[in-house]
């Protein structure tokens, strides 16, 4: 299978695409800003599996110029993708009366403007030819292609909200509804589209968030539950927000 994981140099992401390589035949796509951190998400895939297989995307999810370089050079390993894992963040932990427009961007350009410019650029890779979904069969049959949102419960309609996290949780909740309006137009295509909104989890982006806290849950943990659903879970979803949470946040 041929996957692309984005924010796979730190936390939840680079485990996901830690697990995804010990699976030889995955082509393990991995994004982000940091070329040092994907060589060693590199150097570990292989310590683990001598033939992982993970291909390093650097660039900036905000900066279109490279996502259109992220194509060749995935073009120059395959012809398709399978998955997209979008789990590339960026939060930013600040009074909403102290963020500056700067701030907002900086945080809508990776959560939200990031998902849409490599979901529009990868749909071509993604779709499935109309001839291959036969209209007898249902979309979880036929499906071939799926897309993961990674969310968080601070995006979700009704959960607790926190001071300081209003540009995060705000796009958060842009990526649950995206999720719901891409499932709609890319069912014809074979492209099945879900989201996962996540609780809390022991990363960078954590600390970031709550300093004096300590999450229940290790990012390699997680991170088994998001590849699995990752490969699995569109034979069940479609549009579907699930939340991955024992706690608050
Ligand atoms: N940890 C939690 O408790 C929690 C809870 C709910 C949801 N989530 C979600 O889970 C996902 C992963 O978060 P995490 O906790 O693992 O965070 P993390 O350790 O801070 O990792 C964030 C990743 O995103 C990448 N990234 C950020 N901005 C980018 C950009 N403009 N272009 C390319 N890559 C970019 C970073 O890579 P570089 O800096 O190297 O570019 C890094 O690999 C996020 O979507 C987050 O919102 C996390």
């Amino acid at each position: 299978m041929n996957i692309l994981v984005t924010g796979a140099s730190s936390g939840i992401g680079f485990q996901v695409a830690l697990q995804l390589s010990k699976d030889s035949k995955n082509k393990v796509f991995a994004v982000s800003r940091s070329d040092e951190r994907l060589d060693t998400l590199k150097e570990e895939a292989v310590h683990q599996n001598s033939e992982a297989q993970i291909i390093p995307l650097v660039g900036n999810l905000s900066r279109g110029a490279d996502i259109e370089r992220w194509k060749e050079e995935i073009m120059e390993h395959c012809t398709h993708i399978d998955f997209l894992v979008n789990n590339a963040g960026s939060l930013i932990n600040k009074p909403f009366l102290l963020l500056e427009d700067v701030d907002w961007m900086d945080v809508y350009e990776t959560n939200v403007f990031g998902i849409v410019k490599l979901v529009r650029m990868l749909f071509p890779l993604m779709e499935r030819a109309p001839e291959k979904l036969t209209s007898n069969t249902s979309l979880n049959q036929s499906v071939r292609a799926h897309i993961v949102n990674i969310s968080s419960m601070g995006g979700v309609q009704g959960s607790v909200k926190f001071k300081g996290l209003s540009a995060y949780s705000s796009s958060k909740a842009a990526v649950i509804n995206l999720t719901e309006c891409l499932a709609e137009e890319f069912s014809a295509y074979g492209i099945a589209v879900n989201c996962l909104a996540l609780g809390s989890v022991q990363t960078e982006m954590f600390s970031t968030a709550f300093p004096d806290f300590k999450a229940a849950t290790t990012p390699a943990s997680m991170a088994a539950y998001v590849a699995d659903f990752t490969l699995n879970g569109f034979q069940y979803f479609n549009g579907k927000i699930v939340p991955v949470s024992s706690s608050t946040p």
